[in-house]
């Protein structure tokens, strides 16, 4: 399986991504991860990325692209991948392509989207902060989030739709519920059902 997340700050596509990777076989693949592991750790990368992750805009294309392209060189993404946070804005999306060609790895199959609404997202993070105190998590910055994905990656959800690999499922209610509505969609669009 080789899929996408693409949703709001705080839709899930962590909580999903964990699960589908297991169910899958596959790494999920993290650009927020990566990232974070970056600033903690003092790298050149973390310097660099943290002004926009504190924030909440994206870090420099360059910065992430080198991410996704040493991660997917790795012998276990050559059966699949579960990509969380990239690509997130159109440059990345064709970027991503080029690089699956370039390793002579199979395209992106499905793009999962799963749909949150604004006030469930804030009420989401800010109880993340209060337990994990991660710098991203405060009310402004996280309002600042939904903006940069509403202006930069919502209009991915159309580059992949055109493609017929949108799936499209609401992120709200239960953990393994949402989980199996996901698996449900993508046997849908495997089999040419959607
Ligand atoms: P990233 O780490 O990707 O963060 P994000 O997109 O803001 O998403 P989150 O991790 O906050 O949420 P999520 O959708 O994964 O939801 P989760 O499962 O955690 O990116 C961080 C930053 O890095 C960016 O702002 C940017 O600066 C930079 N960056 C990363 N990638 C980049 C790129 N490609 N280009 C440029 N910059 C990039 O869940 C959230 C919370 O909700 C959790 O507490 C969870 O327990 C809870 N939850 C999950 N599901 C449910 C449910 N069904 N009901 C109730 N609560 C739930």
């Amino acid at each position: 399986m080789r899929m996408i997340l693409l949703g709001a700050p705080g839709s899930g596509k962590g909580t999903q991504g964990e699960k589908l990777a297991a169910a899958f076989g596959v790494p999920r693949i993290s650009t927020g991860d990566a990232l974070r592991a970056a600033v903690k750790s003092g790298t050149e990368l973390g310097r660099r990325a943290k002004t926009a992750m504190d924030a909440g805009d994206l870090v420099a294309d360059e910065l992430v692209v080198g991410i996704v392209e040493e991660r997917l060189s790795l012998p276990d993404a050559s059966e699949g991948f579960i990509l969380d946070g990239f690509p997130r804005n159109t440059a990345q999306s064709r970027i991503l392509d080029q690089l699956l060609l370039k390793n002579h790895l199979p395209a992106v199959e499905v793009a999962l989207h799963l749909d949150v609404d604004d006030e469930e997202i804030v009420s989401r993070l800010l109880a993340r902060a209060s337990e994990q105190g991660r710098a991203d998590d405060r009310e402004e910055v996280i309002r600042s989030r939904i903006r940069v994905y509403n202006n930069e990656t919502h209009p991915l959800l159309d580059y992949y739709a055109k493609q017929n690999k949108l799936i499209a499922v609401p992120g709200v209610g239960g953990v393994n519920e949402i989980f199996d509505a996901i698996r449900l969609a993508v046997i849908a669009v495997e089999s040419g059902l959607a």
